[in-house]
């Protein structure tokens, strides 16, 4: 199964879901493969950090333009082939698109972010001419945990608005423990943080269904 995270905004939260993502499968014993497709190598450099640890093993590669049959061959050989896509309307985006199994699009609950969603419909009705059975989630990340905020459910109301792409129940908080995270080579379910946990755990039950 291809899951590929990706969306035209930089700063997301795209490779903190990646790599949590990749975690999460393989701590459940998940053959897993991490795809950097972003010269700014994040995910890549989690993953050597990782290598330091005693953590649960996946492998990562890196692979830029069109990465489509290297997605569809990575997907004959691993369980689980987890993408991490530049912050813009990317080759790379558009060619994943057309092999991923599920698409992730991260976003933050303020204006700037969910103005790029009818922009990622459109990419999304587009992919599904070639890949028909395409999901497309939208995630809200970075919440802020302050319950006071009504920005998430005004983010929430104006992305229902797009039939193409479901929103998660799920919310990504505002957390350091995701920072603390990325730094070193783990994942929120291997850190001590328990509404981070149930929050990628959530997420995780919402788009496999296990
Ligand atoms: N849920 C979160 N809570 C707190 N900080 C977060 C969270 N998610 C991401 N961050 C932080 O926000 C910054 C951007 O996150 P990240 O690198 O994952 O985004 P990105 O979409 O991959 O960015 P880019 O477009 O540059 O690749 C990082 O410093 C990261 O540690
Ligand atoms: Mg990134």
């Amino acid at each position: 199964m291809i899951i590929l995270i990706g969306s035209k905004k930089g700063g997301v939260g795209k490779s903190t879901l990646a790599t949590n993502i990749a975690a999460y499968l393989s701590k459940n014993g998940k053959d897993t493969i991490l795809v950097d497709s972003d010269i700014q190598r994040s995910s890549s450099n989690w993953f050597h950090d990782r290598l330091e640890t005693n953590l649960s093993p996946m492998a990562c590669v890196q692979k830029y333009d069109n990465i489509k049959s290297t997605l569809q061959d990575l997907n004959k050989r691993y369980e689980y082939v987890v993408v991490d896509c530049q912050g813009r309307d990317s080759v790379e985006l558009r060619t994943g698109l057309l092999a991923a199994d599920i698409f992730i699009i991260p976003c933050r609950p303020s204006q700037p972010d969910i103005d790029t969603i009818p922009l990622m419909s459109d990419m999304v009705k587009q992919a599904r001419e070639m890949n028909e059975e395409l999901q497309a989630y939208c995630v809200l990340t970075m919440c802020p945990t302050n319950p006071q905020v009504t920005e998430i459910a005004d983010s929430q109301k104006f992305i229902q608005n797009f039939s193409e792409i479901k929103l998660l129940e799920a919310l990504i908080g505002d957390r350091k423990v995701y920072r603390d995270a990325i730094a070193s080579g783990h994942g929120i379910v291997e850190m001590d943080n328990d509404k981070a946990k149930s929050e990628i755990e959530s997420l995780m039950s919402e788009i496999l269904k296990w």
